[in-house]
This record gives structure tokens, C-alpha cells and sequence, in this order.
């Protein structure tokens, strides 16, 4: 019954009120010093930490105030461009990076699919679940039964798109290529930070070639070449050139402006998957794969997951039989 008087009307109201008030003081104060002067706390932890022996990640001190872990030095961003209505393939993308290895390079990688304009009712529906689900779709202002110029619109749009986080570098990759996060991580954190075109080049094994290019499946460009597309007459006013592919068209704005010098062909860690000899941009998987491509059936991509060990980690369980 104790518990049931302290909900009942007080007799004594000016004396819970007083109680209450001072209750509500002390909280105040308490409120208002933990504002004006938050940084005392902040700035001692700080200071201690700097006296001491530098911790590493690795440390089993609780700090007194918990920092969010360092970002990454290197920022790259993966575009797989695709078309709104491949929804599974989407699905399995976001499975297969999602699940591989934690990186060991000391990078920062997002991956996002890059649409042109929803065109139906359906995809205004579908997509706009998956942007709620996943948060990770773009649509571009392109059109995408055009078929010329979206690796323009692509490239021409990421500066001020990510003007707050802009990334080192932005890959444009297929729906059909499988990349393998750490391995490109690792080999771009090697690699020089400006005037980069890195990818599998064309003709093969011949960097030499003026006139060669980094094939679709997957390449990747500098920040500053990103942001030169953006603002250059040559890229804007050259979008398509028939009767090439939008890959090589991108190659011959570098040329044409003496950019890109950077250049290094990923030849044999990037190839396509192996079904019959090519002159050298397919064979079997090899352990330092940085992409394959022409993924074209599930089969295809479960062949290679498997290869690279994507279900290693399945624990075993009563639920399932696999
Ligand atoms: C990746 O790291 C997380 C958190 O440290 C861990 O739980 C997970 O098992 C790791 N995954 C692999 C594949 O190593
Ligand atoms: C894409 O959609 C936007 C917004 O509806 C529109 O302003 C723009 O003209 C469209 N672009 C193309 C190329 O269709
Ligand atoms: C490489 O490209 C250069 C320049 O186009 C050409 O002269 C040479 O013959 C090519 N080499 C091979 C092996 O194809
Ligand atoms: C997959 O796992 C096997 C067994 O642990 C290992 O021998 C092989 O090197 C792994 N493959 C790759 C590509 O890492």
C-alpha cells in the first residue's frame, strides 16, 4: 500500500512542491554546467591521452569518452550502373558485397547503383523500397533507354553529389561484374591519388597504346579526373561519339586532354569468366582476382562466389540442409 500513497493527492501540496522545486533546481544546474562546459571533460580525456603511451585500436582501455573510429584515409566509391527494373540482380549484388571478407586495406568503400530516370509506375514503387530498405540507389537525370551518355551523366554528377564526403576514387562497374572490395582496395591504396585511369586495358597488355582504353566491366578514375568531366567542354560536348562504346569515348577525352597519365592495366587480375579462349581478357579464377565479368546467369555467379569462398562462414544449423 506504501506504493499506492505515493500516487494519491497530496495533503501537504506546498510541501512536495518545495520538494519538487528544489529537486528540479539541482537538475538545472546540473543541466547548464554539463552544457557551458562540456569541453572540460572532453579536453582532459584528450590531454591524458596525450601524455600517455599512444594507444592502438587494439587497446582494451575503455576511453572515458567514446571517439567514433578514425575514417579511413582512402575513400572509394563503386557505381555499378544498371537499369531500375533489375531488382534480383540488385538483390544478389547487394548479398555478394555484403558479405565479403572485412577489408584489409584501410579503406573506405561504398558501393551504390546508379539508375537514369524510373519511367513507370512499378519502378517508382519498387525502388523507392529499396531506396527505404537499403539507402543505396542514385537516379541520375539521364534517360536510360538512350543508350549514349550515361557514363557522362555518371561521372559529370558525383562531385555535386558527394561535395561533403567526396571520395580518392569512383569506379563505374557493370551489373555483371563481380569486384572483389579488398583486393581493389588494396591495389588503389598503392597507387597514385591523382590523374588515375585504372582498369583492364585494351589492347591487351599494351599500355603503350595511345588509342587503348579500360574496358566497361570495371574501371576506376581519380578524384580530379572525376571533377574534370564535370566542368571540362570536352567531355560535355563529346558524349557520345558513334559508333563507340562509351568506355572507349571516355578514353579519348583523357587523350584528347592529356589526362589520365596515370594509366595501369589490372591484366590478369581482371578478365572475364572463362568459357573459351579469348586473345587475353578471360581464364580460369585466379586467388588475386580483382573482378570478373560477363556474369550473365545466376549459375555464373554462383560458380563464382563459390570460388572466392562467399558461403565459407554459413554456420550450421538445424534449420537448413545445404
Ligand atoms: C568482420 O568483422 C566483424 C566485426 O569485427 C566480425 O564480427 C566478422 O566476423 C568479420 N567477418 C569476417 C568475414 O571476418
Ligand atoms: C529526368 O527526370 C527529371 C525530374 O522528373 C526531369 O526534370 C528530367 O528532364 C528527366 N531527364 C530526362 C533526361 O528524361
Ligand atoms: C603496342 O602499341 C604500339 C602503339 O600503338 C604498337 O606500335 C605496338 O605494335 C603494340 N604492340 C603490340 C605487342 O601489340
Ligand atoms: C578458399 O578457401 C580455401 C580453403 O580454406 C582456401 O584454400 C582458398 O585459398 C580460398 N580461396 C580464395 C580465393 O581465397
Amino acid at each position: 500500500m506504501e506504493k499506492l500513497r505515493l500516487h494519491a493527492p497530496s495533503k501537504k501540496p506546498f510541501h512536495k512542491t518545495s520538494i519538487a522545486f528544489i529537486l528540479l533546481f539541482v537538475l538545472l544546474t546540473t543541466f547548464i554546467f554539463l552544457t557551458v562546459y562540456p569541453n572540460d571533460f572532453w579536453l582532459q580525456s584528450l590531454v591524458t591521452g596525450g601524455c600517455e603511451p599512444r594507444r592502438t585500436r587494439f587497446s582494451h582501455f575503455v576511453d572515458p569518452v567514446a571517439l567514433p573510429p578514425p575514417e579511413p584515409p582512402l575513400r572509394i566509391l563503386v557505381g555499378v550502373l544498371t537499369v531500375p527494373s533489375t531488382y534480383e540482380r540488385r538483390h544478389l549484388l547487394r548479398n555478394a558485397y555484403f558479405l565479403q571478407p572485412n577489408l584489409t586495406a584501410n579503406a573506405h568503400v561504398d558501393v551504390r547503383f546508379f539508375l537514369c530516370n524510373l519511367t513507370s509506375d512499378e519502378q517508382r514503387v519498387l525502388v523507392a523500397l529499396e531506396v527505404m530498405r537499403y539507402g543505396d540507389i542514385v537516379v541520375l537525370d539521364c534517360e536510360e533507354n538512350m543508350n549514349e551518355g550515361k557514363t557522362y551523366a555518371y561521372f559529370s554528377s558525383l562531385p555535386a553529389l558527394f561535395e561533403e564526403t567526396p571520395y580518392d576514387y569512383a569506379l563505374k562497374a557493370d551489373d555483371d561484374t563481380y569486384i572483389r572490395l579488398d583486393e581493389m582496395a588494396l591495389t588503389l591504396e598503392r597507387m597514385p591519388r591523382e590523374d588515375l585511369y585504372l582498369g583492364l586495358f585494351i589492347p591487351c597488355k599494351n599500355i603503350t597504346d595511345r588509342m587503348g582504353w579500360m574496358t566497361g566491366m570495371a574501371y576506376a578514375l581519380s578524384w580530379d579526373l572525376v571533377e574534370w568531366i564535370s566542368r571540362s567542354e570536352i567531355p560535355r560536348k563529346h558524349r557520345a561519339i558513334q559508333p563507340y562504346g562509351e568506355d572507349v569515348v571516355l578514353a579519348s577525352w583523357l587523350r584528347d586532354a592529356s589526362r589520365g597519365k596515370n594509366r595501369f592495366d589490372m591484366n590478369p587480375k581482371m578478365y572475364d569468366y572463362y568459357e573459351e579462349p579469348t586473345p587475353c581478357y578471360s581464364h580460369e579464377f585466379i586467388p588475386e582476382t580483382i573482378a570478373v565479368h560477363k556474369l550473365k546467369t545466376n549459375l555464373k555467379w554462383a560458380k563464382t562466389l563459390e570460388y572466392f569462398n562467399a558461403t565459407a562462414g554459413l554456420k550450421p544449423s538445424e534449420l537448413y540442409r545445404i
